[in-house]
């Protein structure tokens, strides 16, 4: 019942943000992330999880691209833990509401703007042809395979347990 009041709250604050031409379009891309996860990504403990402070790291390796690629394009469900917190959510999928420049774009403003205290300065943005060739895999279309890549991203890197 908390989680539901959050995500109405969130989502009703989300649809009254308005909209700033001067917004990169990465900024623009990640409202519909900020309605959930907050403009900051820090996220609720327990309901929606923080994105600042580990999708730099998460972005980091190819596991890790692929795994956010899918997230986006098929949302995630189920029960995870993040930064050892137990989470039991509804991503809805968002993969319709952008093309792939449009997901490279959001995820790099996610990296280097929301988690930019551990963005590496050498860190290779997304590119669309990147996110096009991860879309045209078939582990990021379905949520067995977006698991898949979720367990190959934690045994490469248990400290995103
Ligand atoms: C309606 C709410 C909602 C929206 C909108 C949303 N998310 Fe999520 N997101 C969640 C929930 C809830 C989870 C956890 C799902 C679970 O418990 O299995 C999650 C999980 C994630 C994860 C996995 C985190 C991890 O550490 O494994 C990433 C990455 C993510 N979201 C990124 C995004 C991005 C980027 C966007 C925008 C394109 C977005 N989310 C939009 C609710 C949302």
């Amino acid at each position: 019942m908390f989680q539901l009041l959050v995500l109405f709250i969130t989502l009703s604050l989300g649809s009254v943000a308005i909209a700033d031409p001067s917004q990169s379009t990465g900024e623009d891309g990640f409202q519909r992330c900020a309605a959930c996860h907050l403009p900051g990504g820090e996220g609720i403990p327990g309901a929606f999880p923080p994105l600042k402070g580990r999708i730099a790291s998460i972005a980091s390796s190819d596991e890790g691209r692929a795994y956010l690629v899918a997230v986006v394009n098929v949302g995630l469900m189920g029960s995870i833990t993040v930064n050892g917190m137990p989470y039991m959510g509804v991503m809805p999928a968002q993969g319709s509401n952008y093309d792939a420049g449009g997901i490279s774009e959001l995820l790099n403003y996610s990296v280097q703007v929301i988690d930019k205290e551990n963005a590496s300065t050498d860190w290779k943005p997304f590119s669309a042809a990147e996110v096009e060739s991860i879309l045209e895999s078939e582990s990021a279309t379905n949520s067995q395979g977006t698991a898949r890549l979720r367990e190959a991203l934690l045994a490469q890197h248990p400290e995103l347990r």
